[in-house]
């Protein structure tokens, strides 16, 4: 019985290491989560039944334990060196001729490139094939030994080789790589944050350092960190002879590697790639602040030898500075077409990466809170390719007590509205929609090259016809006339002429650019597309829209004046509060599917202890506005706030107003019948990326035509991504996904076929 167990232990264990490697590093998982947590709860309680059988390295040890409580200081085997830095192809040139001198006349060099993570370096060490010891960088000499925390990192193997078939462990092997956040884990990471309340963390490197440096490695597996390998500091048993199939060894063994990384025979090349890479840097999964060279050959390598911590082999490449600190001077508001409030930060000028910036996002004021940013304070700016700069965080430690805290103002700077906060929005609002700065920002949107495209009708001309009384709302444009218009400034008769017949050509555009168009929040053109597919026509948006309106202020009503008598309310109660008060937002997502209603409804709204006739009532009414909502609410890619956006705005007597005049003044507001020219696409999703040979929109229409779906990024459920010229990051992602990547001829050819 207990030889079974034993024998059930280890092959449980060595299953788990598959599925861990698997999931974590080939991206390429073959058992569902589930089945995942079925396996490992198997192995824990067999471990707890037969404590003696657990394996040193048994997969149940990357949860944690509170053993290690601080981190002694271990010695590295070998020095931890670091890398010396160039800023430009001068200084690369520079460092491959004073190499070339170094080495035997004729000598030539080849080197591998790799991108420079951003993160935290560690340095691991296997004995006969198991994880031993995993140390920070330290002083290069001695390190933390934070072993039980890099224990609970999924990508790294606590057994080498993952894969026996591939090769074997070697004796000794002491690797080295670099321990970080990827953005997305990073992002999620704080929005749980924020969820809960707390202080939001303000980069992906800092956290990732001090995630690995928790007293309690429980708390290190909550983190999501990944680890990359990228180097060997010390191996006993194996002769490596290159850089690249050190790299390609490293992958064999099970470790996860750092993708894309280029072997070039010559600097020249591998200088040309450089501009691409500094491009390409925001769409990687992670940070990076550079790219590493190393020479390829490792004896040519070792009789570079190093100075004083920097091996000569090898130099960290310097992306421009995306971050610099600055001060912050004062705040200012600005309200958009949506009304949404948003802070800007102005600053003491600071040249970052070759621009001089004064001032930079704030995102919005729970974020300012959360990261508690106040007047006067030293703040980290971030500029990042196209992306306007942002405030990172405050410099705490900078600080001399002169600061003060930045609150939202009440009123509107515009109209003097009181600002609104909506349920479950971190963004503040006025919520007028006449107030004059929301009025020019929405017809200067309205107008614009991306929405219904009026051509003539530039700011200028759209502040001189609001001030002239012509127009008050984006409707009014359809209803001018020569006449006044020629009465305006600068505007002689083919102006006029002009922009009457651009006014008239807007009048048809298509049904869902009409919707993109209306400002609504988060509602731009692929949202758009998704409703105008669904709804034949803005009437029966509105009529949905109000109908799901209808109903939750029904359902509010008969379950407002159940709640006022509950007393004794505590935290439990609350949430059930909240979610009966905003039934849309938090109900209908949750119950959408649900064929158990009734009791799901009775075991959320137990504590309030309510009559059944009380109880009824209330689930009648949710099931009314389920049904209403699911129109909307069902829409694959529209989330429960995207679709509350849509109700509040179908709602606004304004917004029907506007809408109605636009509708009598012959705009379009009905989806064009669609063509369907084959059904050889049926069933199929596409991802479109790069520079196709006519316009995307146009690839879109015709996979549409052909019965294919076309979505924004590559899933499981991607069939096809169609890559034209210079792709993006969506090719990397359906690789790894084992997507196929097919061209634009291919794709034609599918359709011929
Ligand atoms: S190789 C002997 N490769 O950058 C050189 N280092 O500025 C071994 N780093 O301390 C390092 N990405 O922590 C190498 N692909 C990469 C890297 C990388 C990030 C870090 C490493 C090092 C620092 C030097």
């Amino acid at each position: 019985m207990s030889l079974d167990s034993q024998q059930r232990i280890a092959d449980l264990s060595e299953q788990l290491h598959q599925h861990i490697y698997r999931y974590f590093v080939l991206n390429a998982p073959t058992i569902s989560d589930a089945e995942y947590d079925r396996l490992f709860q198997e192995l824990r309680e067999l471990e707890t039944q037969y404590p003696d059988f657990t394996l040193p390295d048994s997969p149940t040890q990357r949860v944690g334990s509170d053993l290690a409580a601080d981190f002694p200081k271990v010695p590295h085997p070998a020095p931890i060196l670091s890398l010396a830095n160039a800023f430009d192809e001068g200084d690369l040139r520079a460092w491959e001729e004073r190499n070339l001198r170094l080495l035997p006349a004729g000598a030539q060099l080849a080197y591998v490139l790799q991108p420079k993570l951003d993160g935290l370096s560690i340095v691991i060490t296997y004995e006969e094939g198991v994880l031993t010891r995993a140390a920070t960088r330290g002083n290069g000499e001695l390190g933390d030994d934070v072993t039980a925390n890099v224990k609970t990192i999924p990508s790294v193997p606590l057994r080498i080789p993952v894969d026996s078939d591939l090769c074997s462990a070697p004796e000794r092997l002491v690797v080295r790589g670099e321990v970080l956040f990827h953005k997305d884990s990073f992002e999620a990471l704080n929005k749980e944050q924020t969820a809960q309340g707390l202080p939001l963390y303000v980069n992906p490197r800092n956290t990732a350092s001090g995630s690995l440096k928790q007293k309690d490695s429980r708390e290190t597996a909550k983190r999501e960190l990944t680890a990359y390998i990228y180097n060997v500091v010390d191996s006993r048993g194996i002769e490596l002879t290159s850089e690249w199939q050190t790299l390609q060894w490293l992958k064999d063994l099970g470790f996860n590697m750092i993708a894309d990384a280029q072997v070039f025979d010559h600097l020249d090349e591998l200088i040309e790639t450089l501009p691409r890479w500094l491009e390409r840097r925001n769409e990687l999964a992670y940070e990076i602040d550079g790219m590493v060279l190393k020479v390829d050959n490792l004896a040519q390598a070792r009789e570079l030898g190093v100075v004083g911590k920097d091996p000569r082999g090898a130099v960290a490449y310097k992306f421009p500075a995306e971050e610099a600190i600055t001060q912050l001077i004062d705040v200012t508001i600005n309200v958009g077409r949506t009304g949404k409030v948003t802070p800007t930060a102005q600053l003491v000028p600071v040249f970052i990466g070759g621009v001089t910036v004064s001032n930079a996002s704030l995102h919005n004021f729970d974020q300012i809170a959360a990261l508690d940013i106040r007047f006067g304070d030293h703040v980290v700016i971030k500029r990042s390719g196209d992306v306007i700069p942002y405030v990172i965080g405050p410099v705490a430690s900078a600080r001399d007590g002169g600061e003060s805290t930045i609150l939202p103002p009440d009123e509107c700077p515009f109209c003097a509205t009181r600002l609104i906060q909506p349920a479950g929005a971190v963004d503040w609002f006025c919520p007028n929609p006449t107030c004059p700065e929301r009025v020019m920002r929405t017809l200067e949107f309205f107008v614009s090259r991306g929405a219904m495209d009026i051509e003539g009708m530039g700011p200028q001309t759209i502040d001189a016809l609001i001030k002239e009384g012509l127009i008050q709302d984006e409707a009014d444009i359809f209803y001018l006339t020569a006449e006044p218009l020629l009465q305006l400034e600068g505007f002689a008769e083919k102006k006029v002429e002009n922009l009457l017949a651009s006014i008239s050509t807007a009048k048809s555009r298509p049904f869902s650019q009409v919707l993109a168009s209306m400002g609504i929040d988060g509602v731009g053109s692929t949202v758009a597309s998704l409703i105008t597919d669904n709804f034949e026509s803005m009437g029966r948006l509105l009529e949905t829209a109000q109908t799901i309106s209808a109903a939750e202020n029904k359902f509010t009503e008969v379950a407002r004046p159940l709640i006022a008598p509950v007393e004794n309310r505590d935290a439990e109660i609350d949430k059930i509060v909240h979610r009966l008060m905003h039934p849309n937002l938090e109900l209908v997502p949750r119950y959408l599917d649900a064929d158990d209603l009734a009791s799901r409804l009775g075991r959320l709204l137990k504590p309030l202890s309510l009559f059944p006739d009380e109880m009824k009532r209330i689930e009648i009414c949710l099931a009314e506005l389920i049904a209403a909502a699911r129109p909307l609410h069902a829409l694959e890619g529209l989330g429960p706030i995207l679709a509350q956006n849509i109700v509040v705005w179908f709602a606004d007597a304004h917004h029907q107003k506007v809408l109605s005049k636009m509708f009598d003044a012959g705009v379009n507001m009905r989806a064009e019948e669609k063509t369907v020219a084959g059904s050889s696409l049926e069933g199929q999703t596409f991802v479109l990326t790069g520079t196709m040979s006519v316009p995307r929109d146009d690839i879109k229409a015709l996979v549409e035509a052909n019965g294919g779906k076309v979505t924004g990024s590559v899933s499981k459920k991607t069939s096809y991504v169609v890559a034209g010229d210079s792709p993006g990051s969506k090719v990397d992602k359906a690789l790894k996904n084992n997507v196929s990547v097919i061209s634009e001829d291919d794709l034609r050819a599918l359709i011929a076929d």
